[in-house]
């Protein structure tokens, strides 16, 4: 018989409700709560507060309640970490995945990821952190290396039209729609891609290479004139895209790279091209080019960052305690989901 897994949702906002939608009805996953952060979704059905039919799941911030079902794992995906949620959790046995990738490196400090992994061996329950990008994207690069006898530089750029994901606190905290030259902008930039110097030390550790160093920059697009989104308006001359790049160093070479360029419409300066998906490149014997693009309009960016962590559910409750990256897992992928 195949194993079934009890799941409970953290949180449904865009990312959650992609992976509510993703397992109700999953053929071994089986949705048993959910949390709420806002106080007006207590109480709610979680099929009405992720688009779908009601499934009779109340969303409740009892944590308590929630561990009280024995879950074998938790989908952690509020904008924010708790870290004191997240310790209850884990201390109570419980696996969690999230899509919240510095949760599985050192980008929260030192202190949280040892208060984190020391929760996790004491429940004896594993924590994985997976998304797009970072996350799964940069796994297809290291796929396609196997295939290389040298490799000079690997760099994956993420490259989308922001403008349909609604999410003005994450832009915001970004520096979108600040002045060009205002000093924060870096800075804000810089501090929200942590998350990526964790992704390159990922890969790095598996392409077996000690960097010197990892460096940043970032680059910033002015609005030719002003835009309203819908849920966020920018205005003409501020920032309204930015392209940051994130290297990891050897002997003064970027051999790792990640970058991401976020734009918000098109009318700006510089105008970046938009790829619309993903590429990764490897320079070296042979040159390798891989473009994870979408067939229709867009990638719905939701369920390309909620589905990573969503399959790795049976696996990261079969690892080892403690913080599970990449490396220490089977190969994720998109089990059970071919219908017959
Ligand atoms: N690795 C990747 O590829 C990738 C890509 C995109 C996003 N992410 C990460 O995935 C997570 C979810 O992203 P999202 O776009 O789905 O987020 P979101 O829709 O903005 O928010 C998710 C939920 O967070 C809760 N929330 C709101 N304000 C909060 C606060 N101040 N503190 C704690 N929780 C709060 C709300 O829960 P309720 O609904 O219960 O009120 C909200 O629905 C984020 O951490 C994001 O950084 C990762």
């Amino acid at each position: 018989m195949t194993e079934t897994f009890r799941v409970v949702q953290w949180t449904t906002g865009k990312t959650g409700s992609a992976a509510v939608r993703a397992m109700v009805g999953h053929p071994v996953l089986e949705l048993v709560g959910c949390f709420a952060h806002s106080s007006d979704k207590v109480g709610r059905d979680v099929g009405d507060l992720c688009g779908i039919d009601p499934i009779g799941i109340a969303a409740t911030d009892d944590i308590d309640a929630l561990l009280a079902i024995a879950p074998d794992c938790v989908t952690y995906m509020p904008y924010r970490p708790d870290f004191d949620h997240l310790e209850r959790i884990l201390e109570a046995g419980v696996n969690v995945v999230t899509t919240m990738y510095m949760l599985a490196g050192r980008g929260y400090g030192d202190d949280v990821k040892e208060r984190l992994e020391a929760a996790a061996l004491r429940g004896g329950a594993s924590l994985y952190a997976s998304g797009v990008y970072p996350g799964h994207a940069p796994m297809v690069g290291l796929a396609a290396s196997a295939m290389c006898s040298r490799i000079d530089r690997i760099s994956v750029l993420e490259s989308l039209d922001m403008s349909g994901y609604a999410n003005e606190k994450m832009f915001r905290a970004m520096g979108i729609d600040l002045e060009l030259d205002d000093p924060e902008a870096p800075k804000l930039v810089e501090a929200s891609c942590g998350s990526f110097k964790d992704q390159i030390a990922v890969m790095a550790h598996a392409l077996a290479v000690d960097l010197d160093e990892i460096a940043f920059e970032a680059h910033f697009a002015a609005a030719d004139e002003t835009s309203d989104f819908g849920f966020m308006t920018v205005q003409k001359g501020r920032i309204a895209g930015f392209k940051g790049v994130i290297s990891g160093r050897v002997s003064g070479r970027s051999v790792i790279e990640c970058q991401f360029v976020w734009k918000l419409g098109h009318h700006m300066t510089p105008n970046w091209p938009v790829e619309d998906g993903y590429v990764v490149e490897i320079h070296g014997e042979p040159n390798v080019r891989v473009r994870l693009e979408p067939i229709d309009e867009h990638f719905d960016g939701a369920i390309t960052t909620a589905m990573p962590v969503v399959n790795a559910i049976a696996d990261v409750c079969a690892a080892p305690p403690g913080i599970v990256n990449r490396m220490r897992l089977p190969f994720v992928r998109g089990a059970h989901l071919i219908a017959r």
